[in-house]
């Protein structure tokens, strides 16, 4: 048997919040290994989404890693409450961080492991010099704000291109992909490299159940 080599961290964005707790218990008993929070504040991303108090019940709701994604304007006001909330990774944008050193640094004095984030538009390059005290890359596929979007393919190559840059500067980080994930996506993002994989509808929307769906994805892995 091959041994499994990648994350799944299913986004609660496209849970049914009527029935949090329990759609959570149904992914981790089909194979989640990390739960994604989705964060948005209205004005970095164009919709408003949730705050400390859903990741404080996620954390009530199983004890696998919680992996807030925050999509926020300055986001260091808030990384605090994010951390006492229970998030086990706090993931940031470079685009909403002048001083990424000092967020990544803010982060890690938190006890929790620091990610970073760029748009589908951002070029790899913004990045490289915040690889080396990183613990996460998070490469968004589609741009910020909703679930259900389609996949933008011109991100693969940047996958592979911070493949590239993390082996020289940081080899054990692991890189995210996020938005669009689907059975028809997700083996090209892995191809380039992508070992953690978020998906929202493909998981919690799948016709059939929850558990349908994460085996609909990684079947394909
Ligand atoms: C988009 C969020 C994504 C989103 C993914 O702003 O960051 O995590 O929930 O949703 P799907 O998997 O439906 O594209
Ligand atoms: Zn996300």
């Amino acid at each position: 048997m091959v041994e499994k080599d990648y994350l799944l961290s299913p986004s609660i964005l496209s849970a049914d919040f009527a029935q949090l707790g329990n759609q959570i218990k149904q992914a981790e008993d089909a194979g989640a290994d990390w739960f994604h929070i989705d964060i948005m504040d209205g004005h970095f991303a164009p919709n408003l989404s949730m705050g400390p108090a859903v990741v404080e019940a996620c954390k009530r709701a199983t004890d696998l890693p919680l992996d807030v994604h925050l999509m926020l304007e300055e986001p260091e006001r808030y990384l605090d409450k994010f951390a006492a909330a229970g998030a086990s990774i706090l993931t940031v944008h470079i685009e909403s961080c002048p001083d990424m050193d000092k967020t990544q640094q803010m982060i890690h004095d938190l006890g929790c492991k620091a990610g970073i984030t760029l748009n589908p538009g951002t070029n790899a390059d913004t990045i490289q010099p915040y690889l080396k005290n990183v613990d996460l890359v998070l490469v968004m596929s589609v741009n910020p704000g909703f679930s259900g979007q389609s996949f933008i393919p011109e991100v693969l190559p940047k996958i592979g291109k911070i493949r590239k840059m993390l082996d020289d500067i940081n080899p054990d980080v692991l890189i995210e992909v996020d938005g669009g994930i689907n059975p028809e996506t997700i083996r090209p993002a892995y191809d380039q490299g992508a070992r953690v994989f978020v998906a929202a509808s493909a998981i919690f929307k799948h016709p059939q159940s929850i558990q349908v769906g994460i085996e609909s994805l990684t079947e394909k892995l």
